[in-house]
């Protein structure tokens, strides 16, 4: 289908495209086995611009938008979801300062953002504060000219890769998710630690750790917006990053569903190709339509996104679950159509379905977006009387 991309959308993709064919898809499987952090592709991001997408052209960046976002996720996604994340967990770790930082804090660090000099990385979830991001508990307490951290975040995407984090921290625990604020925190601070790296069953490419801050000090002026605005800045990020979790989805799916239409076509069963079989032309084109219905949301999500809609959290949660529940089922068929090799790790198709399970679990399970979602459809309707 055609999703009437402009000429430098279409541009981007290609450029992408290219990335992906020649600098990932290559070194996929031994970057998955081997579970290491792609450092001379992320080099090779930096000098294409990617980094440089969602962040206005008058702080160093490129001016894009969410639309450039998901066609960069979608399309390294279907080499290897883990190196998209070097990217799109970038762009997470980045939204806050774009969100709620003032002149200053952007001029300072944006432009090293854009040009991937830095990579940036989103903390929020603690051990007791996964779906329920208004129970966590790492403090902020401001002494002086400073805030002083103390707490733990788990789970962190780009963790001990990045070197600017933003933060969600509790400054006043009597005003519960009023009483949070966002702090942008450099790996150079004293007080800043790397905890526990994750082995992950999936998007192995990615690193992922604890950070731990441990009377980490912060200088006051890196306080994002307000105090009592963090958890604000931290839903307003979620909304304009989870689109990019749904192409990171979709990347997976297409890029799954490419190879089992190739192995359909060479695989001969009972005297003739895969594809000459009606069990798996209908698999096949079920695959494809759901494929075509999760991209189709997708776009029209990322496109009200940038075109500065006022409700985004509904069609960005939406766009999220189904590409991530379309990813998990398309992943799971392109196995089966696999039949025996696909279950075998000398196959490529078997870690397509490890890391399409992320894409249901984080930037907030499926469980909290059909939450988001059923929330926003009440408030309407109770708005409407
Ligand atoms: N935009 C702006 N403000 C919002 C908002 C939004 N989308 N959603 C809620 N808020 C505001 C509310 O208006 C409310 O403000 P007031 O108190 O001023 O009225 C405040 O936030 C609290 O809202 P709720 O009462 O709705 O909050 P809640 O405690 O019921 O939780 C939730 C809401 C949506 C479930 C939220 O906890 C949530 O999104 N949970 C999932 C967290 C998540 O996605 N975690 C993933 C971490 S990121 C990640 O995965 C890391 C990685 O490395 C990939």
């Amino acid at each position: 289908m055609d999703y009437f991309f402009t000429e430098d959308q279409m541009a981007l993709q290609e450029l992408v495209r290219q990335i992906a064919d020649e600098k990932i898809r290559p070194v996929a499987a031994k970057l998955d086995r081997e579970g290491t952090f792609p450092w001379d592709i992320v080099k090779v991001f930096a000098e294409s611009g990617l980094y440089g997408a969602i962040i206005p052209e008058e702080y160093g960046g490129t001016g894009k938008g969410i639309v450039e976002l998901a066609i960069i996720s979608e399309e390294l996604a279907k080499a290897c979801a883990g190196v998209t994340l070097a990217v799109a967990a970038s762009a997470l770790g980045t939204f806050p300062i774009v969100i709620g930082g003032n002149d200053e804090q952007k001029r300072r660090y944006l432009p090293d953002l854009a040009e991937g000099k830095f990579l940036a990385a989103f903390c929020l979830t603690e051990p007791d504060a996964g779906s329920d991001a208004g129970a966590i508990r790492t403090r902020a307490t401001r002494v002086g000219d400073e805030y002083i951290l103390n707490g733990n975040k788990i789970f962190i995407t780009n963790g001990g890769v990045a070197h600017i984090y933003t933060v969600i921290a509790v400054t006043d625990p009597a005003k519960g998710s009023r009483g949070v604020s966002a702090f942008i925190v450099q790996d150079d601070y004293p007080g800043f630690k790397i905890g526990k790296e994750e082995d992950k069953m999936g998007i192995r490419a990615s690193a992922t750790c604890e950070i731990v801050f441990d009377d980490c000090h912060v200088p006051a002026a890196n306080l994002l917006g307000r105090e009592g605005e963090g958890f604000s800045i931290a839903m307003k990020t979620l909304d304009k990053s989870r689109p990019g979790v749904a192409a990171q989805a979709l990347g997976i799916a297409q890029g799954a569903f490419d190879l089992a239409l190739d192995y359909a076509r060479k695989r001969v069963q009972f005297g003739q190709p895969l594809v000459g079989h009606q069990a798996i032309q209908f698999m096949l084109a079920d695959m494809a339509t759901q494929i075509e219905a999760a991209r189709a949301l997708l776009y029209a999500a990322a496109r009200m996104v940038d075109a500065g809609a006022k409700n985004i959290a509904q069609p960005s949660a939406m766009c999220k679950l189904m590409a991530s529940d379309v990813a998990m089922k398309v992943t799971t068929d392109a196995v089966q159509i696999f039949g025996g090799y696909g279950y075998m790790r000398d196959y490529p198709i078997e870690k397509y379905m490890r890391d399409a399970k992320i894409t249901q679990i984080y930037e907030g399970t499926n469980q909290i977006q059909r939450m988001v979602i059923a929330r926003t459809l009440i408030r309407e309707a109770a708005s409407k009387g």
